[in-house]
């Protein structure tokens, strides 16, 4: 690990450098098929390999993205004048990541809760995966509020997981990305959300610090604190931005390098305006930068325009990079509603 220790730093520091932020574009093939099937777009292994391709090849994409996430097939997939994939993004100055875990699957004797698995031959994959050209990895943990939920034993053992992810990652030089996603679906309140939020990254530090992994080598991928999507009451964005960092002051050590929040289905124009509500609200008194790894909140309107067609490559990137910038502008606390409006 002490030999490791330089080369963690510098790549989280990397990542979350010069007010840019991450990609995430990891969907597992059921996942994107999903999202293909409601747009109409054919849901096969060319379909997906080209809108990676769209993705990665979009121009000044690394202006605003230092790090995109990327699923096992894509981590092997070519544009299709054969350049790997993780070559172009490379010469565009993004870092390659890869997502590790092998999903989230029913908790044994816990109806309603998932356990993420991944942990079998990780040491080789990772191994694998550094070839390749990765440098840094994901891990999902699924949180679900519900009556009596989460459960005690889903949090530890989520929380256990990670921990064991995470050291083999720093053993083998790679920065993990550790997220817990609190689900907003239910109609639970903020309240509840942050109780639960709070009680995975305290569980989650805790065997952290049992697994001996270094704090400063990790980067914290979690949800905004938010009420659910079925819960009467729904909070401005100032009140979530207020509720998401008194939560994570509570939690998140000081010597973690970053916060990097997943989107979980908000709007790509919430999702930026609760994280620039959070860097000026904070942006003084907050010992890690807050910055983002959106998979929907950047990609949803791009593949709306793409809907697999080659004639709508240029204005899906040109809709992917605008909320890129825009979540690049949220970071630095320059995000306002005007840069949505189309320019005349
Ligand atoms: O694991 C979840 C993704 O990396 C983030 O996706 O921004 O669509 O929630 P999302």
């Amino acid at each position: 690990m002490e030999m490791n220790a330089k080369q963690l730093m510098e790549t989280a520091r990397a990542l979350m450098a010069d007010g840019k932020g991450l990609l995430a574009m990891d969907e597992s093939d059921p996942t994107c098929n999903k999202r293909f099937e409601k747009l109409g777009i054919p849901q096969t292994l060319e379909a997906r390999r080209a809108y990676r391709e769209l993705i990665v090849t979009t121009p000044r994409l690394g202006e605003s993205i230092s790090g995109a996430i990327l699923y096992d097939a894509t981590i092997h997939q070519k544009t299709k004048d054969g350049v790997s994939l993780v070559e172009v993004l490379s010469k565009a100055g993004i870092i390659p990541s890869i997502k590790v875990d092998s999903g989230a699957d029913a908790l044994a004797g816990h109806p309603g809760e998932k356990i993420t698995g991944g942990l079998d031959r990780l040491r080789e994959r990772l191994a694998e995966y550094a070839k390749l050209g990765a440098r840094f990895a994901k891990w999902r943990a699924v949180i679900t509020i519900g009556e009596g939920l989460p459960t005690c034993a889903c949090v530890h053992a989520n929380a256990h997981a990670l921990a064991r992810y995470v050291a083999l990652c720093q053993e083998a030089g790679i920065v993990p990305i550790v997220e817990p996603e609190v689900l907003m679906d239910g109609s639970h309140s903020l309240k509840r959300c942050c109780e639960v939020t709070e009680k995975i990254i305290r569980a989650m530090f805790h065997e952290f610090y049992d697994q001996r992994v270094m704090i400063e080598g990790i980067i914290l991928k979690t949800n905004m604190i938010l009420p659910g999507l079925k819960c009467p009451k729904q909070e401005s964005v100032e009140e979530v931005a207020d509720a998401t960092v008194m939560c994570l002051m509570r939690v998140v050590p000081a010597a973690v390098p970053g916060i990097a929040f997943l989107s979980g289905g908000q709007s790509g124009e919430l999702a930026s305006a609760r994280l620039n509500a959070m860097n000026v609200r904070f942006r003084s008194r907050l010992p890690w930068p807050l910055s983002f790894s959106f998979a929907r909140a950047i990609q949803q309107p791009a593949m709306e325009i793409w809907r697999g067609d080659d004639g709508n490559i240029k204005a899906a990137q040109e809709a992917l990079l605008h909320r890129a910038n825009c979540n690049r502008a949220a970071r630095r606390g320059e995000y306002s509603s005007a840069m949505e409006k189309p320019q005349i």
